[in-house]
């Protein structure tokens, strides 16, 4: 369903790196407070999309065209970078798939959690070293004081992705980007990060975007589904609808090797994405859709509202 006050929305979202097209037309609203789950296979431009939404995949490192409106702001796309330094962990929150990576090896936790603190909000050199022992207790960390003096390396994988959430929340933003965020983790800890993530979500508020593999898990966890294939949208809509009555013939082969393999994790129907330099004509599913026809091979179909979600297929049921 449209949203009449949509906190972040994607109007025809195209990006091409070296002149091949990665994203196309993509198209989707998150209302405030509301939780996403972005699907698709290993390659689809789940990632892309979120850097894009945090802006840090920019023009001119790629070509962007189409809009990005945020909490009132219509065309995030054309401002400056300044506007982005502004949005970026004080509004936007992102973390990243792999912890290990994306902290700086460089500085201590502490240095991580009270830089921004200061930075975005203001708070004196105290203030923020308190709010940032607050901030790692309720993200699951023991002893949460002495570890403000370790650096990223002296933690675990666990541990180091509580920092990230701690990080990431620091300045309560109204949107967290979740890009897979338990999956370099051990299995034995994935569901406890992921409930904490949910939880402090819940607690401020915030909308949230989780990049998933686990289509069981997104059913569970968000209101809204946006299944991408070869960077496009192929269907979105509340959970329910899409997964339930799902209408894109690439929603249902991954629902149905879901069922097949008696696995939650989201498993691609047989064949391979196409390569970014070539795309077919049409629709891009079209090599490996059981429902092909010859017009799927020669138009691309448009995402377009059908029983209450967005769908992009000539021939969607
Ligand atoms: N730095 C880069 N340079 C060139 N191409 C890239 C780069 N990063 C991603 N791509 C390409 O862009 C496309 C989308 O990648 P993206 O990382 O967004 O996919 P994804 O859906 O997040 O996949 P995964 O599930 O593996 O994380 C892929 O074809 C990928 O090869
Ligand atoms: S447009 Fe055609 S090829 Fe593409 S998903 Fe629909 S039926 Fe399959
Ligand atoms: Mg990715």
């Amino acid at each position: 369903m449209p949203l009449d006050q949509a906190l972040l929305s994607f109007s025809r979202l195209s990006l091409a790196r070296n002149g091949h097209s990665v994203l196309d037309r993509v198209s989707f609203e998150l209302g405030r407070g509301e939780t996403l789950g972005m699907v698709g296979e290993s390659g689809a431009g789940k990632s892309t999309i979120a850097l894009v939404a945090i802006g840090l995949l920019r023009p001119p490192a790629v070509s962007l065209e189409g809009s990005m409106a945020f909490a009132g702001r219509d065309d995030l796309l054309a401002e400056p970078e300044a506007t982005w330094a502004g949005l970026r962990g004080r509004h936007i929150g992102m973390i990243f798939q792999d912890p290990a990576s994306a902290l700086d090896p460089c500085y201590t936790v502490g240095r991580q959690l009270t830089d921004p603190l200061r930075r975005l909000l203001g708070l004196t050199r105290a203030a923020a070293r308190k709010r940032a022992i607050e901030l790692l207790e309720s993200a699951g960390l023991n002893d949460a004081e002495a570890r403000l003096a370790a650096f990223p390396h002296e933690l675990s994988g666990g541990m180091q992705q509580r920092v990230m959430i701690a990080i990431a929340l620091a300045c309560n933003p109204d949107l967290l980007l979740a890009d897979e965020p338990t999956s370099a983790l051990d299995v034995t800890i994935q569901a406890q990060i992921m409930q904490l993530i949910l939880r402090q979500v819940r607690a401020r508020d915030a909308s949230c975007i989780f990049v998933l593999h686990d289509l069981a898990l997104a059913s569970q966890v968000c209101d809204r589904i946006v299944v991408l294939y070869a960077g496009q949208v192929v269907e979105a809509g509340d959970t329910g609808t899409v997964l339930r009555r799902s209408l894109h013939p690439y929603t249902q082969a991954l629902k149905s090797c879901v069922i097949e393999l008696d696995t939650e994790t989201l498993t691609p129907p047989e064949g391979g994405l196409p390569a970014l330099g070539a795309m077919p004509a049409g629709c891009r599913f079209a090599p490996r859709c059981p429902r092909a026809t010859a017009k799927c091979t020669t138009s691309t179909p448009p995402l377009r509202r059908l029983d209450e979600r967005d769908v992009a297929c000539w021939h969607p049921g």
